[in-house]
């Protein structure tokens, strides 16, 4: 029924996944970003940087990073698969959207959601310096504890996360949550058993 407010969809629960407890809520992450674009403003000064998004999960970040650098800069945005519908990594990372731009002495700085492996992070590396830009940084929104990359590409990191799943803030899983203002941990139900019509449904 259209008119019965309790039928209104949650935004928290979409099928079998649950966006639970709330891992940076959306004031720490205003903070933690205005702080990496300070940062990439200093460090950059009299440069005029070129933000690589890696799509579709930095979409938010770069939103907001961008707005948070003082200098100009420019964006391009490139997509990449590694991680098909599931939260497991497949393992194989394709490029599914190239760079319209040249990287060719340019000061680039790649912005991605989540290092998680960082095969995806070690991939998009060496695929961005054979392009010979001038300089090339990797500034990501969220790190892995256990991420298996070199400590010293991570140039800019938002938070170091422990092993759950997260979604919010562009991130998903299965392309819902990406609109959560904060970053969530996401519980998965498992698989319901198809319904028995010899059972009666207890009442709520
Ligand atoms: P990696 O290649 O294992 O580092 O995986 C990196 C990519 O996997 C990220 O750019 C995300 O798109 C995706 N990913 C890894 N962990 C998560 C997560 O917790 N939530 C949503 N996406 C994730
Ligand atoms: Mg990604």
């Amino acid at each position: 029924m259209a008119s019965d407010p309790s039928a209104a969809p949650d935004p928290l629960t979409v099928g079998r996944y649950t966006a639970s407890s709330v891992m940076v809520s959306a004031a720490d992450l205003k903070a933690r970003v205005q702080a990496l674009g300070e940062e990439i403003t200093a460090d950059y000064a009299g440069r005029e940087p070129l933000l690589v998004g890696v799509l579709k999960g930095a979409f938010m970040f770069m939103s907001d990073l961008a707005r948070a650098i003082d200098l100009p800069v420019e964006f391009d945005f490139m997509a990449v698969s590694s991680y098909g519908h599931s939260t497991r990594s497949s393992g194989v990372v394709r490029i599914v959207k190239d760079l319209d731009l040249d990287l060719a002495g340019r000061d680039v700085i790649l912005v991605e959601d989540i290092i998680d492996s960082g095969l995806t992070l070690n991939y998009l590396r060496r695929n961005l310096l054979a392009r010979n830009p001038a300089s090339l940084e990797v500034c990501a929104l969220l790190v892995r504890e256990n991420h298996k990359v070199d400590e010293s590409i991570l140039r800019y990191e938002g938070y170091r996360v422990p092993s759950d799943f997260l979604v919010g803030y562009g991130l998903d899983v299965d392309e819902k949550f990406r609109n959560l203002p904060d970053i969530r941990i996401v519980d998965v139900a498992p698989e319901e058993p198809a319904d028995d019509p010899t059972v009666a449904s207890s009442p709520a």
